[in-house]
């Protein structure tokens, strides 16, 4: 543990401000406060109940939940369902589809598309014909690597009507790391696009998929590219195929079968404090009933009369649960956006929410920080009226920021749910039930109806009121992650054995005086940049396998709008020391560092700031001391050195820093 979990929260404690639902927003609300009552009663019993109202089961399930062998769970045991049904087809068999399941906004200006319920129904039923022509069927992995556009969705939607679990990975994630996420899955296929819109212009991606594909042996037997910019791509002949090409060739019905509530319905690969990302895992059942009930009650999505937008990118849990699973299940109406915030202009946020009379908007608290920064003149300019209820989910929100969200965007009208969830949770766990809850500026506050959240010391024992400590979850959820792709000992490892019989999340939290729960970041080696979780230790193994760099340590440094910032401090190879000690070169090999970095994982992770050091601080037994690192990178006096093995290093640091500049 690097960080004490109470550090500089002091001043957040302090935060009084409540804000009551109004009366009007309380009379539509989905959720009242007897959902509580019922949770507290028969938390099993809860469950069920939500099983059987959000998911349509072809078989229905017997016992609620199976622990026998925790920390494995087993949850709708018995049950059978099929996502892709639940998601799709039964909205059309119900007469809804007509409804506009996809609002979808393209970065170019005016490049839209809406798809009805209908729409999307003929689109899943091909897109699963075609990819079982390729061989893909119960079991087989698949790996998506594309852009914001609908096909990320029916893709996604197709394997789970498959029963064929998908491994979506970011489009900003680079060749190398695109590679040993399909190796570790062993996917069969990849589905991908020739390129997508970034920032105003194409930017390609099957360049990325055949450079995974060209490292080595590979499991991959097909790629199904979909054209979206039209830019020219390289063509293995016999293994690529055109994603309208096959749709065309493939029949137009796919008749469903249903699958175990265990059955894997996706994997996604997350960083933890080892260099090797984890492997996920959901199960179908569980899963689906916890998006769609926390999508029903907490964004409080009412699928005839809402237009719901979550700006996240579908290659992070965020979009899988709440862009494709979550409002697809309740057959929702939603606006998907393929760009940037800034692209063509820094008001194209709130020019969609005014076009496309955006009802409930879910973005990061970056999004938020960055959109203060460009200045509420901007948003001014829209009618924003249509906006009735706000979220904020990825890392903690600061009162600052959240005071904001709510006045400038949210009229002073609109209930902020602040959400705390991760990859490994699958759905929401903690945050206000609007319509119930009297919102606190930067608090998650509670744990939704179902879920059992507690901080605890070290020893395990719940803290008191105004202490702080490690958020855990003392109770088994239906969306829980199933384990760790192939590795069931380091699922064990990572969550449940910090605290016994408890779940740790590797967040510090702390309880305010009326027991609100402060979420205050991670007490691990992860940090978290602008929403995204990044590892120190992933960073610091690319970077020493750049042949100029013998030692490097990376921390996240405190950031006004990305929250977090990747630092990295590298000691060079002796033959590398003279060649940028020469005026001139260190710049360059910094520069020549950062983009090894994001050809090694991707842009995302590339370093704000690279320090080259003469040595780093160590203790004794070796551990390089994160702590100091992160005093310097954040221009804070140095803390307490007395452990350190040679306690002149720090100096020697902050001195050739100096120099530096
Ligand atoms: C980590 C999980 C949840 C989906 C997106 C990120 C941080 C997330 C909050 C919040 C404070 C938050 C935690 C968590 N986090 N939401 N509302 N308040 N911190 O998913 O990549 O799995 O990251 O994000 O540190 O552990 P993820």
């Amino acid at each position: 543990m690097s960080t004490t979990p109470t550090e500089g929260i002091e001043a957040l404690l302090h935060e009084q401000r409540t804000f009551a639902p109004s009366p009007d927003f309380v009379a539509q609300a989905n959720a009242g406060a007897e959902l509580f009552e019922q949770a507290a009663a028969d938390r099993e019993g809860f469950w069920a109940d939500q099983a059987r109202k959000y998911v349509q089961w072809e078989t229905d399930f017997g016992q609620v939940l199976d622990w026998s062998e925790a920390p494995f769970a087993k949850w709708f045991v018995g049950g059978r369902l099929n996502a892709c049904v639940n998601a799709v087809d039964r909205h059309v068999e119900a007469g809804h589809g007509d409804r506009v399941a996809i609002h979808w906004v393209g970065e170019p200006e005016g490049d839209t598309r809406d798809i009805t319920y209908a729409e999307l129904h003929g689109m899943v039923q091909r897109a699963a014909n075609a990819l079982a022509d390729l061989g893909v069927g119960e079991g087989d992995a698949v790996a998506i690597y594309l852009p914001m556009i609908p096909e990320a969705a029916v893709a996604m939607l197709a394997c789970a009507r498959l029963g064929a679990p998908h491994s979506v990975v970011f489009g900003g994630f680079s060749a190398e790391a695109l590679h040993s996420r399909i190796e570790d899955a062993g996917a069969k296929v990849v589905i991908t696009s020739d390129g997508g819109y970034r920032r105003g212009k194409p930017s390609g991606l099957k360049p990325a998929v055949d450079a995974a594909l060209a490292v080595g042996e590979t499991s991959v037997q097909h790629v199904l590219v979909v054209q979206r910019t039209g830019q020219d791509v390289e063509w293995t002949e016999g293994r690529d195929v055109w994603w309208h090409e096959a749709l065309e060739a493939a029949a137009e019905t796919h008749e469903a079968q249903a699958f175990d509530a265990e059955h894997p319905l996706f994997i996604l690969y997350t960083s933890g404090t080892t260099g090797k990302p984890k492997g996920i895992f959901h199960a179908t059942g569980g899963y689906l009933v916890q998006c769609a009930y926390t999508n029903h009650v907490v964004h409080d999505v009412h699928p005839e009369t809402d237009v719901y937008w979550c700006t996240a990118d579908i290659g992070w849990v965020t979009g899988h649960s709440y862009i494709v699973y979550g409002p697809m299940t309740l057959g929702a109406t939603q606006v998907m956006y393929e760009g940037t915030p800034d692209t063509p202009h820094q008001g194209r946020f709130w020019e969609i929410v005014q076009d496309k009379k955006v009802t409930i908007l879910y973005t990061a608290p970056t999004a938020i920080r960055t959109f203060m920064k460009w200045g509420r003149e901007i948003p001014d300019r829209y009618d924003m009226s249509s906006l009735k209820l706000l979220g904020s989910v990825g890392e903690p929100i600061n009162p600052e920021a959240w005071m904001w969200y709510r006045e400038v965007i949210g009229g002073e009208r609109c209930p902020i749910v602040d959400t705390w969830w991760q990859t490994e949770t699958g759905a929401i766990m903690i945050s206000p039930v609007p319509g119930v809850t009297e919102t606190r500026p930067g608090s998650a506050q509670h744990p939704i109806p179902g879920i059992v959240a507690k901080v605890v010391d070290d020893m395990g024992q719940e803290v008191a009121k105004g202490s702080g400590g490690y958020l855990v979850l003392t109770e088994p959820w239906p969306s829980m992650l199933r384990g760790i792709w192939g590795d069931p000992a380091r699922y064990k490892e990572t969550y449940w054995s910090r605290f016994e019989g408890m779940y740790f999340a590797g967040d510090g939290a702390k309880l305010d005086e009326d027991g609100n729960i402060w979420v205050l970041g991670r007490v691990d080696d992860v940090m978290n940049v602008s929403g995204h979780r990044m590892s120190t230790a992933e960073i610091e193994s690319a970077l020493v396998s750049h042949p100029k760099v013998a030692e490097a340590a990376v921390v996240g440094a405190a950031d006004e709008t990305t929250g977090q910032a990747i630092c990295a401090f590298v000691i060079l190879r002796q033959e590398a020391v003279g060649e940028a000690d020469e005026a001139g070169e260190g710049q360059d090999l910094v520069a020549e560092l950062r983009n090894h970095v994001a050809k090694e994982i991707g842009p995302i992770a590339k370093p704000r700031q690279i320090m080259i050091v003469p040595e780093l601080p160590k203790t004794r037994s070796g551990k390089i001391m994160r702590r100091l690192l992160k005093d310097v990178a954040e221009n804070r006096e140095v803390g307490d050195v007395t452990t350190l093995a040679d306690s002149s290093v720090m100096s020697l640091i902050s001195e050739g820093l100096k120099h530096g500049d």
